[in-house]
């Protein structure tokens, strides 16, 4: 799939400038690629109870679901562009990397200063879905 990385970055930056984020100054925008091609966004969006901020990229995977984007696939989001509201990319904090996991597995292309990066290098021996199937304890 041909990913126009340039579009992408310019919708998290879109995203960016709508960012909530009166607490820390650090506005964020992520633009994701769906397998279907549509291309889903969110922000940050922060609260007087500090605790309870959400990052762009859960924004975002949010938004993915909510869509339907790419629902038919295992692996619905395949790109994903972060930035600050210097417009610059901005590397996913270990939080929303586990969250862009479940969403585009390890393949899931992240943009970076230094280019695309697969995010199994962002997060490498990740616990996952596969993990629990395998050694949970069966119900009673
Ligand atoms: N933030 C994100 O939106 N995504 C990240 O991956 C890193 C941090 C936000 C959360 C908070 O509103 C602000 O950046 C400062 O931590």
């Amino acid at each position: 799939m041909i990913i126009d990385w340039p579009a992408l970055r310019a919708a998290a930056v879109a995203a960016a400038a709508r960012a909530y984020a009166p607490y820390s100054g650090l506005r964020v925008g992520a633009a994701g690629l769906a397998a279907d091609g549509q291309v889903i966004t969110g922000c940050n969006v922060e609260n007087a109870s500090y605790g309870l901020t959400l990052c762009a990229e859960c924004g975002l995977v949010s938004a993915l679901h909510a869509s339907g984007a790419g629902a038919d696939t295992e692996a619905p989001l395949r790109a994903v562009a972060v930035v600050a509201g210097d417009g610059e990319p901005l590397l996913p904090c270990g939080r929303c990397r586990q969250l862009l996991l479940e969403a585009g597995g390890g393949d899931l292309l992240v943009d970076t200063a230094d280019g695309p990066v697969k995010l199994e290098v962002l997060l490498p021996a990740a616990f996952s879905g596969t993990d629990l199937k395998q050694r949970r304890e069966p119900r009673p």
